[in-house]
């Protein structure tokens, strides 16, 4: 079981990083293969809780190499702060693998996604105004700065001049913003090199080797597959591909090496920014889904919007990705309903609908149609076997399970790294 891909199968936060953490005990490399700084993954080992934003959540665990892929795009000042936050801690980062062929973030690209997004007014994203849009921009138009690019000077220079040449017009002329001057943009990054020098390497090599070698791999996403570029709820989306194609790209493996692809999956459903969102409550459930369920964004710090389950999306994500498992996450923060509506299928201009309509227009039409599962009271965060459930809370997994078209393995019933349920190894 060489190769495990892990990803959010709805908008994010659904507890990759926890879920990541949990198999990093047994896993030799973990991987981030596309995105950067806009995830935000909390990890909570006994009584530590850890926020991780660019890091692989396995670098918590100290077997584990971590390793930053060319699909991601890399803030060096954020990825220093990290580093330093996590050795003040005490947690060893000395292991840190980073793909010489990732893509920069340069403040540039931080004041392009925060004028966009003031341009666009009302029409906004919502984006975390992390830089991660105008970089993957960037790197599709061919005028990126790579890692690499910080070890040649000139080549470097003549990078930035010439992406600044274009930008500081669009700056200057449309947002009527101050031109940024590609000199101290140059000397920021220099300043960067020498500190990240001895982690750069061809990544992609390595990891191939390491599965060769029967060494246990695992992909870790960012955000979720409903945010991916060509699958997701275009153009509410990232700018990236967390599906697990983006797995292949990102890190330069090829999908015959993939032996298993996990979907995390929250037992209700959460999104940040703006976009579509079905099953979304705008009352006091989604208040109380909210609160209980402590959905306010790792990175921005934004109210997370909620609602209940969506099995339309889940069975998309089964079908987008491929999905081998599931890992259902957060049911214990349904404890306490009496009956728990779970949405099976939309209507769409008086149609029923059972699967992800491919149409924008028609997703924005989409009502829910609902069932209604009876819910359960007792505390489940103590459960340790899948018998351990109330019978209710049984009867809700199982019935997700045959909704969302792949086996759930387990469940998570609190942040802790031992509250978690295996049902089947993700390892063998
Ligand atoms: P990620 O971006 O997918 O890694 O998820 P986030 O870390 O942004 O959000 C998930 C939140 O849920 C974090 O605060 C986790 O500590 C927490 N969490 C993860 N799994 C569970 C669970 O099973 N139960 C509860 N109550 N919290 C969980
Ligand atoms: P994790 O890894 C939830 C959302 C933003 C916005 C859209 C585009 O913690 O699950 P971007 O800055 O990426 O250009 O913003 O994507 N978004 C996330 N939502 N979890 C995330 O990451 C996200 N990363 C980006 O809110 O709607
Ligand atoms: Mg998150």
């Amino acid at each position: 079981m060489p190769a495990l891909v892990l990803l959010g199968a709805q908008w994010g936060d659904e507890g990759k990083g926890k879920a990541t953490d949990l198999l990093g005990g047994s896993v030799d490399y973990v991987v981030r293969f596309q995105g950067g700084n806009n995830a935000g993954h909390t990890v909570v080992v006994g009584d530590q809780k850890y926020a991780l934003h660019l890091l692989p959540s396995g670098i918590l665990s100290p077997g584990c190499t971590p390793v930053i892929g060319n699909g991601v795009v890399v803030d060096p000042a954020v990825l220093l702060s990290e580093l330093s936050g996590l050795q003040q801690r005490g947690v060893d980062t000395s292991k840190l693998l980073l793909s010489g062929n990732a893509h920069l973030i340069t403040p540039y690209h931080t004041e392009v996604d925060k004028v966009t997004e003031r341009f666009l007014g009302k029409r906004k994203i919502g984006t975390t105004g992390r830089g991660i849009g105008p970089t993957y921009a960037d790197k599709i138009n061919r005028v990126g700065i790579r890692v690499q690019d910080l070890f040649d000077e000139s080549i470097l220079r003549q990078k930035v001049e010439a992406a600044l040449d274009f930008k500081n017009q669009v700056l200057a002329k449309l947002y009527n913003r101050r031109s940024i001057k590609p000199e101290q943009v140059v000397e920021e990054l220099l300043g960067y090199a020498d500190q990240l020098a001895g982690c750069v390497c061809d990544t992609t090599l390595i990891l191939n080797n390491a599965i060769d070698d029967g060494k246990v791999v695992l992909f870790e996403g960012g955000q979720g597959t409903l945010l991916d570029v060509d699958h997701g709820t275009y153009p509410f989306v990232t700018s990236s591909n967390p599906t697990a194609g983006g797995a292949c790209t990102g890190a330069g493996v090829g999908p015959t090496k993939i032996s298993r692809v996990i979907g995390i999956l929250k037992a209700y459903t959460t999104r940040v920014g703006a976009g579509p969102f079905p099953t979304e409550l705008l009352d006091k459930d989604g208040e109380a889904l909210r609160t209980i369920g402590g959905e306010r964004g790792v990175t921005t710090g934004r109210d997370r919007r909620c609602g209940w389950f969506d099995a339309v999306i889940a069975r998309y994500a089964t079908r987008v990705n491929g999905l081998t498992d599931f890992f259902l996450t957060k049911l214990d923060v349904l404890t306490g309903w009496e009956q728990i509506p779970v949405c099976v299928a939309y209507e769409i201009e008086g149609k029923r609908v059972e699967e992800l309509p491919y149409s924008q227009s028609d997703f924005h039409h989409a009502k829910p149609v609902y069932e209604f599962l009876p819910g359960w009271s007792e505390d489940i965060t103590k459960a340790k076997s899948f018998s351990d459930l109330p019978k209710n809370a049984q009867a809700y997994v199982k019935a997700l399970e045959e909704m969302s078209g792949a086996p759930i393995s387990a469940i998570g019933v609190g942040p802790g790294r031992d509250e978690t349920i295996q049902i089947n190894s993700f390892l063998d």
